[in-house]
């Protein structure tokens, strides 16, 4: 039976990241990342419950644009997204706390067909806590959500009824080139002839603000990235030395991407107990943590292409500085 409207259902969950996944995942990569030249890690490992809170932070401040920017185009075309596709079902990769996505809950609401939301999210605090505020906010709709790897777990994301699949924030972004083309495949086939796909990119910007936005005054970026050696030093018993770690932001011109960096301030010795291994860091040497590609709109559009998605409204903030595309699979 259907619970009377006015009360909350509760938010249901499907997790397929278990601690045991997870720590078996972190110990490959930490062991081929860290024994490569250069040394590398993926993005992923950021988002602990700290990292996710300092995410949030970054999203407020002054000199990161995407977050407001985006915002702005999700209220001017909510309504016409909602209309548009007739959606009964909103799913969210990389979702987060979800906070622009109220703005397309209440326009997907108003057109009476919504009935669900899958939030999806490899951070399982962060989503957990996210789907018991909105299935709050939203009494009558099922909240589903999904703690998994949108690398790894597409495939088992509802995709029955009228489905619009939102990957906002530009996330796709923080994808290297070949990641992206293998993804968007899976985009496509996860796409029936019913299905939507929500796309929010960065675009392409004179670098100064670029600069600003991943070199923030405040230092959170920098927090951000190096948090990623204390989840290192609490998941594998590794005795990293944040303070021995300066945050470097750089702007690659030939990938459009800025390209965001751990720099040792010296020589060291790390023990990364968890992995069974030893890394030295040469005085100067560099750990990449995460790339931000920014676009411009032929390249999303063409790479969208190759994968058998059309690009069907492009839309972008009144300054020009990100876009959300709505997209069909294409005929
Ligand atoms: N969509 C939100 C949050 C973007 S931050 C916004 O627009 O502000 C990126 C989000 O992706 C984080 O919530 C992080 O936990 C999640 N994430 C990062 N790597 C992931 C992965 N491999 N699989 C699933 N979620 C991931
Ligand atoms: C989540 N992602 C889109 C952010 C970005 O802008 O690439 C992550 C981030 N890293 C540093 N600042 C923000």
């Amino acid at each position: 039976m259907n619970p009377p409207t006015g009360h909350a259902v509760p938010p249901t969950f499907d997790v397929h990241l278990h601690d045991d996944w997870r720590m078996r995942a972190l110990v490959d990569e930490v062991r081929s990342g860290l024994t490569s030249a250069p040394k590398q890690l993926t993005p992923r490992w950021l988002y602990d419950d700290r990292g996710s809170e300092l995410f949030d932070q970054i999203t407020r401040l002054p000199e990161y644009y995407p977050t407001e920017a985006e915002r702005e185009i999700l209220l001017a075309r909510a309504g016409e997204i909602a209309r548009r596709t007739g959606a009964d079902t909103l799913v969210e990769l990389g979702s987060g706390t979800s906070d622009k996505t109220r703005a397309l809950l209440d326009a997907f609401e108003a057109t009476g067909r919504l009935r669900r939301f899958v939030p999806f999210d490899v951070s399982e605090q962060t989503l957990r806590y996210a789907a018991s505020v909105l299935a709050d906010r939203h009494p009558g709709l099922h909240v589903h959500g999904v703690v998994g790897d949108f690398h790894e777990h597409l495939g088992d994301v509802p995709n029955d009824g009228v489905p619009v699949l939102a990957f906002l924030g530009s996330t796709i972004g923080n994808f290297y080139p070949s990641e992206r083309a293998r993804f968007f495949d899976e985009v496509a086939d996860w796409m029936t002839d019913e299905a939507w796909f929500l796309l929010g990119v960065d675009l392409v910007k004179p670098v100064d603000r670029l600069m600003a936005a991943y070199n923030d005054a405040a230092g959170i970026t920098a927090r951000f990235t190096i948090n990623l050696l204390d989840v290192l030093n609490g998941e594998l018993a590794a005795d990293f030395d944040p303070s021995g770690f300066e945050h470097v932001g750089l702007w690659d011109p030939i990938h459009t991407r800025v390209d965001l960096r751990l720099r040792s301030l010296r020589d060291q010795h790390v023990s990364i107990i968890g992995a069974d291994l030893e890394v030295e860091f040469g005085d100067g040497e560099e750990l990449k943590v995460e790339i931000s590609t920014k676009f411009t709109r032929e390249q999303i559009a063409g790479e969208l292409d190759d994968a058998g998605i059309a690009v069907e409204q492009f839309w972008t903030d009144s300054g020009g500085d990100v876009a959300v595309l709505l997209a069909r699979r294409a005929g």
